[in-house]
This record gives structure tokens, C-alpha cells and sequence, in this order.
């Protein structure tokens, strides 16, 4: 038997973030989050079940992977062989067309295109919940890269209830996020262990208690197209974030002066009436936000400073789906 699917998905920027897990295993977040699709990043992945395999195989930008990365993915299959009920390995082949561990979350886009290339090879027609819970359990933000455009991931308490829906299409806002590369090293730690510390901070009650509010908010701004709201509550979720990184134990710097560099530039132009706002993940580059009409202005400022390696445009991206696996690609 063979049986091969192949989708692509993309990785989303979080003005909302998600930190920290109630279930580590099944990663059901302490918080809801908020999400853009980001459409000019995509991972493809292939996925074929094979059963003259007799392990399951990875292969990443074409290199063939062992480790964290096949066992995470290992037990994703698991699942979907569990539910499918079959015991064939697969081969799976994922590329992505953007850097890899630089703060632009590309665990996002891998999982929910494998989720959605896996459970199609498999045999199963899952819904777009069914999806969204299924990325979830390989990477907590896969959850946000299956639905289309503007995204919320309900955090929810088991698995059945955390999920993620749309709530604007990609077309609702032309927002663009200008990802600032400062730098391209791989980060020391990633989000799943950073995930696991979050409860050693004294601040992470303090940001949990407080997430419906700024989402509410957030929403709100997103849905009225209100930029100056938006950005407010954008920048100060995303700090809260760092603020529970770097008082974590052991505690986790993301930032280089670099970065802080990029934020003071971001607040200062908007001091002067140009709407723009930041926010970060687990990395040292920063997302710059701004309405598509500003784009040029902004990334022309943001080219000058002297702490930007290169500027990474994206627009809204729509959902994770199938492509005709006899197409080109991976
Ligand atoms: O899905 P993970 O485990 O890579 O976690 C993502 C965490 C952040 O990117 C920092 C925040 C978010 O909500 O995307």
C-alpha cells in the first residue's frame, strides 16, 4: 500500500500570544491567543504511507532529519494512524520557504500542513476543528495555521474544546507584518521547552488572569479596523510575554540590543502619528505592524537603522489546504 497527500500551510504572527500549557502533552494553552495568517511564508509538506517502510523518515529542506524533529513528528502519525487504524510508516517531505527557528514560527506552518497532508493520506476526512486540534497536539500555534486570515485559538480545557476558527477573512484588513531579521542564528531555546517554564515566573498568573481582557480588546480593534487600539494592546501583550520569559527560572532573554532598537524606533515613529506597532516571539527579530497603505514608508525607515538585516514582507494568508500531489514542489 501507498498512499501519498500533500498540502501547504501558513506560519502565523500571534498580536495575542499563547505561553504556557495546562496539559504539556496535549497542549492546551493556559490563555486564548489571536493570530494572523502570514501569506507569503508557506511550508509544503508530502506525506506518503508506505508499507515496506519499517520506520517512519523525515526529510527537511531535503535533508534528512533524526532526533526531536522525527519524534515529534513520529508522534503525530501515531496519532493519525491511531484514529485511521492502519500501521504503515510514512515518508515525510517538508519544505519551507523562509529561515527556520528565527522567531518566525515555523513549527506553525509544519504541523498543520502535515496534519492536513497525514490525516488526507491516511484515509481520513477530518473537519476544519478536527484539524485545528489535531495541529495543536504537534505545536500549539499549528492550532491558528488551519483556519484562513484573522484567527482565534479557544483555549478550552481538553481536547475536544481547544480549537481554532477564523473570525475576518484575509481580505477583512490589509495588514502587513514587516518581519525584521536582526538576526539569523537558531534561538538557544525553543518554545516548547520555553512553554514548560512559564509557570516558574511569579508574572505568569498576572498575564494568564489578564488575557481574556486584552484579547477582547484585540478583537474588537481587529474586527473595527482600529489601529491605534490595536496597537496598543498588541505591543503591551507581547511585552507581558517577555516580561514572564526573562523572570522565568532558568530565565529567557529572546531580545538583542538589536531588537530593543527596532521597538524604540517603532514607538517613536508612531509618537509621531505614523501607525505602526511591534510584537515578538521566541526570537530576537521583530514583527513590525502596519496598514498596507504605510508599508513603503515603514519598511523605507526601517531599512536606514542600522540593526536591520532584512525585511520579510507579509500580507493576510489564508487556510492550510491539499495541492494535487502530482504538482511540483517537495
Ligand atoms: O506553538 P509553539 O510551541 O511554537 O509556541 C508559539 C509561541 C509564540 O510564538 C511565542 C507565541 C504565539 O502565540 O505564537
Amino acid at each position: 500500500m501507498n498512499s501519498t497527500a500533500f498540502a501547504t500551510a501558513h506560519p502565523n504572527i500571534a498580536f495575542i500570544k499563547y505561553w504556557g500549557n495546562r496539559d504539556q502533552a496535549l497542549r492546551i494553552p493556559s490563555n486564548s491567543s489571536l493570530s494572523m495568517n502570514l501569506k507569503e511564508l508557506e511550508t509544503q509538506t508530502r506525506v506518503s504511507f508506505d508499507s515496506t517502510l519499517k520506520e517512519d523518515h523525515l526529510f527537511l529542506n531535503e535533508s534528512l532529519e533524526s532526533g526531536t524533529s522525527l519524534e515529534r513528528v513520529s508522534i503525530l502519525l501515531e496519532r493519525i494512524r491511531k484514529m485511521a487504524g492502519i500501521d504503515f510508516f510514512a515518508r515525510v517531505e517538508s519544505e519551507n520557504n523562509f529561515p527556520t527557528g528565527t522567531g518566525i514560527a515555523s513549527s506553525a506552518s509544519a504541523f498543520a500542513a502535515l496534519s492536513c497532508a497525514a490525516s488526507s493520506a491516511a484515509g481520513l476526512n477530518l473537519s476544519e476543528r478536527e484539524l485545528s486540534q489535531l495541529a495543536r497536539t504537534g505545536s500549539g500555534s499549528a492550532s491558528r495555521s488551519i483556519p484562513g486570515g484573522f484567527v482565534e485559538w479557544q483555549a478550552g480545557e481538553d481536547h475536544g474544546s481547544s480549537f481554532a476558527f477564523s473570525i475576518a477573512d484575509p481580505d477583512h484588513w490589509d495588514l502587513v507584518d514587516l518581519i525584521v531579521l536582526v538576526s539569523l542564528e537558531h534561538k538557544e531555546t525553543g518554545s516548547s521547552q520555553g512553554h514548560q517554564l512559564a509557570e516558574t515566573s511569579p508574572l505568569q498568573k498576572i498575564r494568564v488572569e489578564d488575557a481574556n481582557r486584552r484579547l477582547e480588546i484585540c478583537r474588537k480593534a481587529l474586527l473595527e479596523r482600529d489601529f491605534q487600539q490595536f496597537a496598543g494592546i498588541v505591543e503591551q501583550d507581547s511585552t507581558l510575554m517577555h516580561s514572564v520569559m526573562m523572570t522565568s527560572n532558568p530565565p529567557l532573554y529572546y531580545w538583542l540590543p538589536e531588537t530593543l532598537a527596532v521597538i524604540r524606533a517603532v514607538r517613536s515613529w508612531r509618537k509621531d502619528g505614523l501607525p505602526v506597532c511591534f510584537t515578538i516571539d521566541a526570537g530576537p527579530n521583530v514583527h513590525v505592524l502596519c496598514p498596507a497603505a504605510e508599508a513603503g514608508k515603514v519598511k523605507g525607515k526601517l531599512g536606514a537603522l542600522e540593526s536591520v538585516n532584512s525585511i520579510l514582507e507579509c500580507h493576510p494568508g489564508g487556510p492550510a489546504h491539499l495541492l494535487d500531489p502530482e504538482i511540483s514542489g517537495v
